[in-house]
């Protein structure tokens, strides 16, 4: 589906009535949730005792209550009390061979039994790795390894102060580069500003300015603002397919533009492909593009499920501004990690790469989705008072029903609207759920390459299984 159609369907959703489920089918489904999962229940009961909000993973369905997983395979995953469910949440994205893959588990058990997990001195799958992921991302010449994307994040920041010797950092609204001070901003959500930044001095966001995806005049102004205010822009970061993976898809020439303003005015553009590496595409989204960001960071896939994964990868000239080793005093961006570069996490990573090369795997990933999409769009499509559709960039598909991140704060109503819609996301999904389907935050859904016709029928199942019990107006 392309951009302005995404578009008009995301707005006639937010500007047409809700379809809520009535107070009893909502309450038939709840019983239901918690008659299939005792002992999750009560696992989530001693969790509140240990663990603040008894959950560390806001990713999956948490209410009522959030599930105990037991284990996991291929495409699939069991919770504690027996129940098998299709994965779409794929750990939040890591996973595109599927769970649990025998070929990389295996290496990885052979590492930690014949080597041991990690020394703090340099390990031969660091290099390795570092030349795999050089090997099929065209913009890449070194590559540094964290614990995370969000610890990938705050190194490119630093690094393109230290390169550009300027100061302001721009982000695009609606976009997550995890939770560190600077980009605790407008999250989710354009607009919404330092709304989630309790915690965070004010100071610490004073250098990041938020722009509107799309809002081509409004992100030149803000190149210009930062020039008169003094200091300038050192760098935009952004998710190529849009904020939120795509959940606030970009016009096609939107990349284009950044690319082009950072040029002119001296900063670098900075692709946060923790998601769309090695998942939109081997070269991530800036092969799928063709557009060449000055600095990547990188996290999820490149350690496939294996903790912890994170890595900034660019530019020679600009990485090697990073402090590192044993050369020099130069000015240098001060990073660390005590297990950053482990063997495990890349050991994970050359074998994973090398896993997707030979099965093909983002295509397999790709062609599910494309699939899957298809049958799901027409299946909502039978339900013409319904205004429910579906999107993808390969392997990363949105099914939207309430559109809670699609409404504008501008939009009557807005915090409100917000409030309904990701309840109404999550009865739905807590629906889709009970019949054995489990997908991202109401909204998303992660392939991968086992994902197969049993998963496309399950999940259609759920669905119509879903939509008979939205009442017809
Ligand atoms: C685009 C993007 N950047 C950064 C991050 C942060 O990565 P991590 O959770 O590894 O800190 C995420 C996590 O979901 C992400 O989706």
């Amino acid at each position: 589906m392309e951009y302005e159609e995404i578009v008009a369907n995301l707005r006639r959703i937010v500007t047409s009535p809700v379809h809520r489920f009535p107070e009893e089918t909502i309450a038939r489904i709840k019983k239901e949730y918690y008659d299939k999962h005792p002992k999750s229940a009560k696992l989530f009961e001693d969790a509140k005792k240990v663990i603040p909000g008894g959950v560390e993973h806001n990713l999956s369905l948490n209410h009522p209550f959030p599930l105990t997983i037991d284990r996991v395979k291929g495409c699939k995953m069991w919770d504690v009390d027996g129940n098998e469910f299709i994965d779409y949440l794929m750990c939040g994205a890591p996973i595109i061979l599927g769970h649990h893959f025998d070929e990389l588990d295996d290496k990885i058990i052979e590492i930690i039994r014949e080597k041991g997990p990690s020394s703090g001195v340099t390990s031969e799958y660091e290099i390795l790795a570092a030349k795999e992921i050089i090997k099929h991302m065209p913009a890449v010449e070194m590559v540094r390894f964290f614990q995370s994307g969000t610890e990938a994040v705050m190194a490119a920041l630093r690094l393109a102060r230290v390169f550009t010797d300027k100061k302001y950092i721009i982000k695009i609204g609606g976009s997550y580069h995890g939770w560190s001070d600077q980009v605790v901003f407008d999250l989710h959500i354009p607009n919404t500003g330092p709304i989630e930044a309790s915690g965070i001095p004010g100071s610490c966001q004073k250098y990041t300015m938020g722009v509107e995806p799309n809002k081509f005049k409004k992100l030149r102004r803000a190149f210009e603002k930062a020039e008169k205010k003094g200091g300038g822009v050192a760098a935009v970061i952004v998710e190529p397919v849009g904020g939120e993976s795509g959940t606030h898809p970009v016009h096609p020439d939107w990349n284009k533009t950044i690319r082009e303003l950072c040029d002119e005015f001296g900063a670098l553009m900075i692709f946060d492909e923790v998601v769309t590496g090695f998942r939109l595409d081997m070269g991530g989204a800036q092969k799928y593009f063709g557009i060449n960001p000055d600095l990547t960071v990188l996290g999820k896939i490149i350690g496939h499920g294996y903790p912890s994964a994170g890595a900034l990868a660019g530019k020679k000239e600009i990485m090697i501004n990073l402090a590192a080793g044993v050369e020099g005093i130069k000015k240098r961006a001060y990073c660390g990690g005590t297990l950053a570069a482990n063997p495990i996490t890349t050991a994970a990573c050359y074998w994973a790469i090398k896993l997707m090369e030979k099965h093909d795997a983002v295509k397999k990933a790709t062609n599910f989705a494309n699939k899957l999409t298809k049958e799901m769009n027409d299946l909502y499509s039978r339900r013409e008072d319904l205004p429910f559709f579906v999107y993808n960039f390969g392997p990363i598909m949105h099914y939207e029903t309430s559109s809670f991140f699609a409404v504008k704060l501008t939009d009557k109503d807005a915090m409100n609207q917000i409030f309904i819609r990701r309840e109404i996301a999550e009865e739905y999904q807590m629906a889709i759920h009970n019949q054995g389907v489990h997908t991202l935050a109401g909204t998303r859904m992660y392939t991968c390459m086992q994902h197969d016709q049993e998963a496309i029928d399950k999940t259609l199942k759920a669905w119509e299984y879903c939509l008979n019990l939205i009442p017809k107006k």
